[in-house]
């Protein structure tokens, strides 16, 4: 299990008056300003709390070059919730001039190393922009992963905006990070017998394809999964899908995508227990399913909206990447086993704290024969 760090309180300018010293008989007030924020280091679920000790670095720098205007050292303690950031005093002329952002890392680097063995155990983060002018307003309650896809020259970035609060919808959840590192393996060509699925691999390879490989995301989230096949596989073409509270954060994710030329992401609201009856209009060859198995009351309708993509494309394969959180998702194999699917099965792992390794699933069903 990775542990993310979120805003609990974004930061914003924040003004304090401060005496200055005067050989006058009266004090002067000289204006100065801080920036304030306060942050947790918390599980995609948000239900704990990382415990052991971590150095963070907090980093304000401008919001368009990205230019570092001043750094300070923080530490996360095992058994801590949050932790209040004040950075300062600024002078008000010097914070006026530009829109800021706050990124609180880990690591020597910003970006964060998706892969096999890179991937951290704490995902860094960095705020949306504030600034002096917008009268000290604290940047908006979301926190931007600025994700680099390994092995992969020109190096990938993948650039992704979930919410700081606690949405199940509009956050990054572990086996998206997972589907991230898996897909590029077999992209990439880095897979090994261990981790691979061979028909998966053909699939994604662009020289056994002759026209674009059609791909729909069911429960996409943010939008991770699907932008990022799309910014590593190039003639792909994703259609991400999921409940109407999703489509802003993902937009504002295809905003910032990096996707390659010839592959395109767009998106269109689809609630599996409200179906349209024209549900697919074209054939389908992947459909991603990325930690949606959770709720067991949803699962049902969100097999028969498999059931129903693979009627209208029999060939297609449904990647399934999942955590396991609780017993209850066990009905999604028996479900999936009647529907008329079959799997191949891999894992991969993640880190988790006190060096303990979380694993995460992934399934790789097709419909089975007649004869199987
Ligand atoms: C745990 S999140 C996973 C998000 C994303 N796939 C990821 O891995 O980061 C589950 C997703 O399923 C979506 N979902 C839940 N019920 C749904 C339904 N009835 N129809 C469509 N999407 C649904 C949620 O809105 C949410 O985005």
């Amino acid at each position: 299990m990775v542990y993310y760090i979120r805003f609990l309180k974004p930061p914003k300018f924040h003004q304090e008056k401060e005496k200055k010293n005067s050989k006058q008989s009266r004090p002067q007030l000289k204006k100065t300003v801080f920036i304030t924020a306060l942050i947790c280091i918390t599980t995609d679920l948000g239900d704990d709390f990382l415990a052991e000790d971590v150095d963070l670095v907090a980093t304000w720098a401008q919001r368009s070059s990205r230019q570092s205007m001043d750094q300070c050292a923080l530490k996360w303690q095992a058994g801590c919730r949050q932790v209040s950031i004040s950075m300062g005093p600024y002078s008000v002329d010097h914070v006026a001039q530009h829109e800021a952002v706050l990124q609180i890392r880990t690591q020597a680097i910003p970006q964060v190393i998706l892969g096999i063995d890179s991937t951290p155990l704490v995902i860094s983060g960095c705020s949306a922009h504030f600034s002096w002018h917008a009268q000290s307003k604290p940047a908006e309650k979301l926190v931007k992963r600025e994700l680099r896809i390994t092995d992969s020259t020109p190096a990938l970035s993948l650039n992704i905006w979930e919410e700081t609060g606690n949405s199940i919808a509009r956050h990054i959840w572990d086996a998206a990070l997972a589907s991230i590192i898996f897909l590029n393996e077999i992209v990439a060509g880095t897979s090994t017998g261990n981790i691979g699925i061979p028909i998966l691999s053909q699939l994604l390879n662009p020289l056994s394809r002759s026209s674009p490989l059609q791909v729909v995301e069911l429960g996409a989230g943010c939008g991770i999964v699907g932008i990022g096949l799309a910014t590593m596989l190039d003639r792909c073409k994703v259609l991400l899908t999921d409940l109407p509270e999703v489509e802003e954060i993902v937009m504002r994710n295809l905003d910032e995508a990096h996707l390659k030329p010839s592959s395109t992401v767009d998106y269109k609201n689809l609630d599996w227990d409200a179906p349209p009856s024209d549900l697919c209009s074209q054939p389908i060859d992947l459909i991603l399913v990325s930690d949606c198995t959770y709720n067991a009351d949803s699962l049902p309708s969100l097999v028969s909206v498999l059931g129903r993509l693979v009627r209208t494309s029999p060939e297609a394969l449904v990647l399934v990447a999942l955590k396991r959180r609780h017993e209850s998702e066990g009905v999604f194999f028996d479900l999936m086993r009647s529907a008329g699917f079959k799997a191949q099965h891999t894992t991969i792992e993640l880190p988790e704290q006190h060096e303990q390794r979380d694993k995460i699933e992934f399934y790789c069903y097709r419909r089975a024969d007649e004869s199987e």
